[in-house]
């Protein structure tokens, strides 16, 4: 199974080689969200997601969520995800799908409506890999 950003969600683990679908996703929370906090000074060499407007995203896409009745979603704050600059990071386990977000609403309803009501990640906003 690949660790980029772009696997695809589809792909199936190696027979024995980690856990079957079941055993991810029967947990407490049906979908895991984090969305990059980091911070770098304004002036930082490097970007960082929270200058991009990262913490409005996740203030919103809890509110979406929440308004939605997801009560098996959870959203939450991550540090630097290694992606600086190409977006406001997203990654959304259990599929370990890579988003890289602008900041507008119509990307975080997409999200909650296309990937964690009907179950399928939203192709359009893949980071590049
Ligand atoms: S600052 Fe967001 S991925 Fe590094």
């Amino acid at each position: 199974m690949s660790n980029s950003p772009n696997a695809e969600p589809s792909e199936k683990p190696v027979a024995g080689d980690s856990l079957d679908e079941k055993e991810v996703t029967s947990g407490r929370y049906s979908h895991h969200v984090f969305i990059c906090g980091h911070i770098r000074p304004k002036g930082s060499e490097r970007e960082c997601c929270t200058n991009s407007g990262s913490m409005d995203v996740l203030r919103e896409m809890k509110t979406l969520v929440r308004q939605a009745g997801l009560e098996k979603v959870k959203i939450q704050k991550a540090g630097c995800l290694s992606n600086c600059g190409r977006g406001i990071t997203c990654v959304v386990y259990p599929e370990g799908v890579w988003y890289s977000l602008s900041g507008n609403t119509d990307e975080i309803q997409k999200i909650i409506s296309q990937h964690l009501q009907g179950g399928k990640p939203v192709r359009e906003l893949y980071m590049e890999g």
